[in-house]
């Protein structure tokens, strides 16, 4: 899982955007360095999937979700300036569960998808002020693909890998997801200034 780890802090080390001291906040900069996060996450975390999928099957691969995911927002919480997460509505781990903002932003994405709207298009920025600190929040919808994701959030999982997922998650929400569908988002958050 090292790996993982590792491409994720650099990609967080990219120049950081000068903090608001315009008093203006460049959206555009954070966007794109919450992107750059986003990005590396997901080709990481995609392709050690895929590799535990293969080498160890399904059951074997849902440690890797398991460990890698908060072990790599943990890392990055701790280190650097952002704070790097996955929500959603229908859970698999309680520990994601959205905060009221998140809440809504993904009830937003999920209408605007069944209006027609490209999940892969779906982000939304803020900029939050309270007691003199000013944060600035992204979160970014994550459609489900078909591969991997559908192995284990699909609507077609493998009773011995649904009997494992309910052991370690006996509360799972989080399959019977058709390819396209919302499956989550990324929220990302970082104070600036
Ligand atoms: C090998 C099984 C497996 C595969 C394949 C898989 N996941 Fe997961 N997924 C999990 C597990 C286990 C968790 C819980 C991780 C944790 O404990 O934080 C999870 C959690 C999530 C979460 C966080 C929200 C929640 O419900 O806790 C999202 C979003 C998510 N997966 C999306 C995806 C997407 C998108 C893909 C395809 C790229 C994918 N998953 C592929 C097993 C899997």
């Amino acid at each position: 899982m090292k790996k993982l780890i590792v491409a994720v802090l650099a990609s967080s080390a990219l120049a950081a955007p000068a903090a608001a001291e315009t008093g203006k906040v460049d959206t555009e900069a954070y966007v794109a360095e919450a992107n750059a996060i986003i990005k590396d996450f997901m080709t990481n975390l995609k392709g050690e999937l895929k590799r535990a999928l293969k080498n160890e099957g399904p059951v074997g691969a849902i440690g890797v979700c398991q460990e890698a995911a908060p072990a790599v927002t943990r890392d990055v919480a701790a280190k650097h300036d952002w704070d790097v997460g996955r929500t959603a509505l229908r859970l698999r781990n309680q520990d994601n569960a959205p905060d009221e903002w998140e809440r809504k932003v993904l009830e937003d994405f999920i209408a605007q998808r069944e209006e027609g709207a490209d999940p892969k298009t779906l982000s939304v920025t803020k900029v939050v002020s309270s007691d003199g600190e000013t944060t600035f929040r992204y979160m970014k919808a994550i459609p489900l693909a078909e591969k991997p994701c559908a192995t284990c959030h699909g609507t077609n999982v493998d009773p011995d890998l649904r009997a494992e997922i309910l052991k370690r998650y006996p509360q799972d929400e989080a399959v019977g997801f058709e390819a396209g569908e919302i499956r989550g988002a990324f929220t990302l958050s970082r104070k600036i200034n």
